[in-house]
């Protein structure tokens, strides 16, 4: 099992905080944004690892990050991705990393309570297939929305106006080589990215798509200043919880 963190994309949302850096590398709380999803894929046990990033601040995160043995990887290799095409595409430059191996892809500024361990250990004795991770919000229009059927996955909609549940679905993605073939035929969306619903989509449509609900607290870090700044009070309260 291999795991991606993706770097990537503008960071339009926390500017003037990203004018000139990348927002994964702003801090929540006591450590770079980064830190939390790839301590969260060293927990589930994963020691190669993949980052994608862009634009002016790519290097900074090799100063930052080295070859990633501070978080116990084994492997940690880097890509770059020219524009920003899309979650989507971003995944698509990890193929050759990749190879035939199944992965768990978390996005950047996800950060979460719940451990990915027991996550990623039904992912691997699903015999094929995806899986992803929900969370219920009270804002979900924000997000990718799942639509369920008992525990069951009907559809999934990427920021609906009129949401079908309440259910986001978080940036937490488990996909076998199956998502290379269907990145290779998506086409861009509206906002002209290359959107992760769209490959979610494809593996339900075959009816391989798995879905767990995460306990505790989850947050994109990086959709607002005030979600960045909540992060960072809530990474303090825990980080409290486990010292006492
Ligand atoms: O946080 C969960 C949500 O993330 C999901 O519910 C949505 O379905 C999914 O589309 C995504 O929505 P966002 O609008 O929050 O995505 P955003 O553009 O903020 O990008 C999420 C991460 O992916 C961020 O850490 C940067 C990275 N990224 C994004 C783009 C567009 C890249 O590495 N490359 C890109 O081209």
């Amino acid at each position: 099992m291999k795991g991606v963190v993706l770097a990537g994309g503008l960071g339009t949302r926390l500017r003037p905080l990203t004018s000139i850096t990348n927002k994964h590398l702003l801090p929540v709380y006591d450590q770079p944004m980064i830190f939390y999803p790839l301590q969260k894929l060293a927990e589930a046990g994963i020691r190669d690892v993949m980052l994608i990033t862009g634009g002016n601040s790519a290097g900074d995160f090799l100063r930052l990050l080295g070859d990633g043995s501070d978080f116990g990887f084994r492997t940690l290799n880097y890509a770059y991705q020219v524009k920003e095409g899309g979650i989507a595409e971003a995944i698509g430059l990890t193929r050759t990393f990749i190879g035939g191996d199944r992965f768990v892809v978390i996005l950047g500024d996800n950060i979460l309570e719940d451990s990915l361990k027991p996550r990623v250990d039904a992912f691997r004795e699903q015999r094929e297939g995806a899986r992803i991770l929900l969370k219920v919000v009270d804002n979900p229009s924000d997000y990718g929305v799942a639509e369920l059927d008992g525990t069951r996955v009907v559809s999934i909609e990427e920021k609906p106006a009129r949401p079908k549940s309440r259910y986001a679905v978080i940036g937490v993605y488990m996909y076998d080589s199956f998502a290379f073939e269907v990145i290779d035929r998506l086409e861009p969306s509206a906002r002209g990215e290359l959107e992760v619903t769209d490959i979610n989509n494809a593996y339900l449509e075959n009816g391989t798509l798995h879905a767990d609900i995460v306990k505790g607290w989850w947050a994109d870090s990086g959709s607002s200043i005030d979600g960045l700044l909540q992060a960072g009070i809530k990474a303090r309260q825990l980080r409290v919880e486990e010292g006492s």
